[in-house]
């Protein structure tokens, strides 16, 4: 029998992620205002926000100038029909050509679940349109712990099972490889000897499926919600020599990654080695309205040019794709991270985070590794560093409600892999001071002695 509805439950909003039966008599705290690194509650109470929302206002919180180019934008243009062009879209995606350095076309959406669901429909199309035979490619291969998004196609190629339980059965023609977790590798392998052991599971993959059927790869640069992995430095570039060994698209999922959060402007950066295709979203406007872009390589884009009935064009609409007011702000939020330098300063306070955080939990007997790049870390709790074990679920979720209630919040990776959510997630923006990392460091420390 299913629990009568609590009649006291606070209000009428869903929310993600949450099961509502914990929110009984609860009245959740409303926040009201934020600046910089910090929001505030309905009653005035302070918190660090140590993961910039979800991992997306990069430039921090309240910045008056987008609010002004919002307005101006808002009184000027506020919409137009994707189909017809608008000043600042044309800007947006000239900029977005000229911070990458090659030739592309940029499309835009609103989610980074959209923008990968349409970066699998472009590498459809384009092989459809390459030559013989290019109608059997169509699996994408992407990685188990990887977070794509919450549409259909995107969930399927998200490599987490506890993101997909009741959705199932997802779209065909998406197949999973296991990533780099050098914490995981076997103790006799060098890091080096991990990266090309992954990279060849993912060869493997493209042979077994028959590489005839595979339309491209799908990776973050560094894997972030499943528990911020570091590739091994070679595993990247080996991938390039797969996917073009086999002739497989490859698609960086920059959706976290891009915007200064690793330290780079972009976290390819960081691998020297280039993808085919390109999903943003979280940084592109640091959050301050929904923006989404794919970004196709010019020989990509080429595959769709032909005359009218030959129906080769991208076959699709979203409404708010390159909308004149994301578009402008987007623009503005950009602008920012150039002008304040803040992927440098991402590369520089996200060390020294790292750093203060590793030093003061080296001797933790729950911490198994810190680790992550730039602005963007994660520590992994275990039962014991012996074994490994995954640290169980109540001690980590009172670590993490430790943290928020002394005033910093982060994440974990919740709801990924069953039994493995065990890695605390810290990805503050990346205005972020050196005093502020030091309060990270201090309230952490405080959550997790607290549970021994
Ligand atoms: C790497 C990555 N890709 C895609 C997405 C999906 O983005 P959105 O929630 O905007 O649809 C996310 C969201 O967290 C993500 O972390």
């Amino acid at each position: 029998m299913t629990e009568p509805k609590e009649a006291s439950l606070s209000d009428h909003l869903w929310r993600p992620l949450t099961q509502h039966q914990t929110l009984r008599g609860v009245v959740p705290k409303r926040m009201v205002s934020a600046k910089g690194c910090h929001l505030k509650d309905e009653e005035g109470r302070q918190y660090l926000d140590a993961i910039a929302g979800l991992w997306c206002v990069n430039i921090g919180y309240g910045r008056e100038e987008l609010a002004d180019v919002a307005r101006q934008q808002m009184k000027d243009l506020n919409f137009l029909a994707p189909m017809f062009t608008n000043g600042p879209v044309v800007d947006f995606a000239e900029k977005l050509q000229k911070l990458l350095g090659f030739d592309c076309h940029v499309y835009f959406s609103s989610s980074g679940s959209e923008a990968n669901e349409t970066a699998f429909k472009i590498a459809r199309q384009y092989h459809l349109q390459s030559g013989a035979h290019g109608e059997r490619r169509f699996k994408i291969i992407s990685r188990y712990r990887a977070y794509h998004g919450n549409t259909m196609g995107s969930m399927a190629a998200t490599g987490q099972a506890e993101r997909k339980i009741g959705y199932e059965p997802g779209p065909a023609g998406f197949i999973h490889v296991m990533p780099p977790y050098p914490y995981r590798a076997h103790p006799k392998l060098t890091l080096e000897d991990h990266g090309e052991e992954c990279a060849r599971l993912l060869e493997e993959t493209i042979i077994h499926e028959g590489a005839e059927t595979v339309a491209a790869f799908i990776m973050e640069p560094l894997l972030s919600g499943g528990g911020v992995l570091v590739p091994p430095d070679n595993y990247i570039p080996l991938v390039r020599e797969i996917c073009d060994r086999y002739g497989v698209l490859l698609i960086f999922d920059e959706v976290v990654s891009g915007f200064g959060r690793l330290g780079t402007m972009f976290g390819y950066e960081h691998w020297r080695t280039e993808a085919d295709i390109y999903t943003f979203a979280k940084g592109l406007a640091s959050g301050y309205l929904p923006v989404a872009a794919t970004v196709a390589k010019e020989f990509v884009f080429e595959k769709f040019y032909g005359s009218p009935e030959s129906q080769r064009h991208f076959r699709q609409v979203n409404t708010y794709g390159g909308h004149p007011v994301a578009s402008a702000v987007a623009l503005k939020a950009i602008q920012i991270v150039e002008d304040e330098a803040l992927a440098d300063n991402a590369a520089q306070v996200g060390n020294y985070l790292r750093q203060q955080l590793a030093d003061a939990l080296a001797e933790h007997p729950y911490v198994g590794e810190v680790r992550g790049k730039g602005m963007i870390m994660g520590v992994e709790l275990v039962e014991d560093r012996e074994s490994k074990a995954p640290l169980n679920d109540a001690t980590v979720m009172k670590i993490v409600n430790g943290c928020v209630q002394n005033g910093v919040m982060l994440g974990r990776n919740n709801n990924t892999i069953p039994g493995r959510c065990n890695v605390l997630l810290i990805a503050p923006p990346l205005v972020l001071t050196r005093e502020e990392a030091e309060q990270i460091v201090t309230v952490v420390v405080a959550a997790m002695n607290a549970v021994l």
